[in-house]
């Protein structure tokens, strides 16, 4: 004979009467809910940054800016650097052959991943879409980039470099 004490139902689960197979169960309703919240945060997330981009465009840089010694950065080599008083916009600097230099904004023009130049492809590289930028141009190759990189000009001086803005439509 069982005793009746242990079959009386515990206070706390008339106070919540769910059963464990309900409580892990997920109606296709809430489901579609949720993805519905999902992809409505992740819409406004994007067009909050097509906004900051078209309404707040970066401020133009003045002036040259130091940026490393020649001899630091080898032929076929890549260096991360960012300019005193914009440090949010991080940039990349390449070194393509002797004497040749490049530099532009670390940021992939489609959702602001870091790219990297891959001098084995001679390419930069954004590693979130595999989307490619010819660097010697900063032009879209291949994949969603909607935009070229922008382009800082590159100035050597002796054994230092520079960069500063690129003036409107010069070849570099
Ligand atoms: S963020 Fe660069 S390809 Fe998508």
């Amino acid at each position: 004979m069982k005793d009746e004490k242990y079959e009386k139902i515990p206070n706390w689960k008339s106070d919540f009467p769910i059963e464990r197979k309900e409580a892990t169960h997920v109606s296709r309703r809430e489901f579609a809910k949720y993805l519905g919240l999902l992809s409505g945060a992740l819409a406004i997330g994007n067009g909050g940054i097509v906004i900051k981009s078209l309404y707040f465009p970066a401020e133009e840089l003045k002036g040259e800016h130091y940026v490393c010694n020649q001899s630091d950065v080898p032929v076929g080599e890549m260096f991360q650097f960012s300019i005193e008083g914009s440090e949010i916009i991080p940039y990349i600097l390449i070194h393509l052959e002797e004497n040749e230099w490049r530099a532009y904004e670390q940021k992939c023009t489609h959702l602001a991943c870091a790219v990297r130049y891959r001098a084995d492809l001679d390419k930069i590289e954004c590693p979130c879409h595999k989307g490619y930028f010819n660097p010697r141009t900063g032009d879209v190759l291949q994949g969603p980039p909607p935009r070229p990189l922008p382009q800082l000009e590159v100035v050597l001086k002796e054994n230092q470099v520079f960069v500063k803005a690129k003036e409107p439509n010069k070849i570099v």
